[in-house]
């Protein structure tokens, strides 16, 4: 017969144990690092030094720069005020650890503010390739080093800032999906082929061979006005990709007024993630193989 304590250790672990933490007006928590178990530290060094091995020569050399220059892991989970202490140094921006999803106000304030929401929570066993939620692997591992680019770290305050405005203009579905393809799951040209530099993808050993070896998605040059009129899949690879030229092109596009753009998108088309459009910059006709038979959620807005 089960007695009361083997009953109680069989109940399944809350999966974000941060998740009933006091929060601050702005959403933030107390990351509380000394909480972290032996268990977590050493699953974050292990999700740490086989991402990263996959990652030499598939993410771009600006991120792996800052990896080392940020020192992003010492030795298990990172304390994000001594990360933050670094960082700041550099570009002037923090990491404020959250439970997770903020509400987008929330997140644009933050964002516009030079302050990154991260996830403190970190994944369990059972999710170490790719989770839909955003926990510290994610964020840290995936997003952090490249906001110590002072290029990269300049596009996403602008895209805070934007953020403020789509939300006013009723815009927000076509600037998620710049994000989605940018800074999720992004890919640029070096001059030895194409890298990768979104955190989505940085954070999946999985889709960092897949976004670049497999030729199943298509990858088409980065366009703003294409970018905001595709939908994407939220649930497993992408069917496509789109490549940046450099980090000063996509400053350049993404810091230009979008008024006149958002009036374009008001009417004409929007594409499916498989879909090529007349005009697209095809670097790779995608076979979508892998794709066949597969059921995706598609983007979780609308
Ligand atoms: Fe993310």
């Amino acid at each position: 017969m089960a007695t009361q304590n083997s009953a109680r250790a069989a109940e399944p672990k809350p999966k974000n144990r941060y998740k009933n933490a006091r929060r601050n007006a702005d959403w933030t928590i107390d990351q509380d690092w000394q909480s972290y178990s032996a268990d977590e530290h050493d699953r974050w060094d292990r999700l740490f030094a086989r991402t990263l091995k996959v990652l030499q020569g598939r993410a771009c050399r600006e991120y792996l720069d800052a990896v080392k220059t940020l020192r992003l892991s010492e030795s298990g989970v990172p304390n994000m005020e001594r990360l933050s202490d670094r960082l700041e140094k550099i570009t002037g921006w923090r990491i404020a650890p959250v439970t997770d999803l903020v509400p987008d106000d929330i997140f644009f304030d933050h964002l516009a503010n030079r302050r990154f929401p991260a996830g403190a929570f970190i994944r369990s066993e059972k999710e170490m390739e790719y989770l839909e939620e955003p926990d510290i692997f994610h964020d840290i591992f995936g997003h952090v080093p490249l906001l110590a680019n002072p290029l990269y770290a300049d596009f996403i305050q602008a895209y805070g800032k934007g953020g403020q405005r789509a939300l006013k203009l009723g815009r927000l579905k076509n600037l998620a999906r710049l994000y989605w393809y940018t800074v999720e799951f992004g890919l640029v040209r070096e001059a030895s082929g194409l890298k990768i530099f979104g955190a989505g993808i940085m954070s999946s050993t999985a889709e960092s061979v897949f976004s670049l070896d497999d030729p199943s998605p298509h990858r088409i040059g980065f366009d703003l006005e294409r970018v905001m009129r595709t939908n994407y899949i939220i649930d497993d690879f992408q069917k496509v990709y789109f490549v940046i030229d450099s980090f000063e092109q996509l400053v350049r596009d993404c810091t230009e007024d979008f008024g006149p753009l958002y009036e374009r998108l008001g009417s004409g088309p929007t594409y499916e993630p498989d879909e090529l459009a007349a005009g697209d910059r095809v670097i790779h006709h995608g076979t979508l193989d892998y794709f066949r038979g597969r059921q995706t959620k598609a983007t979780a807005n609308g």
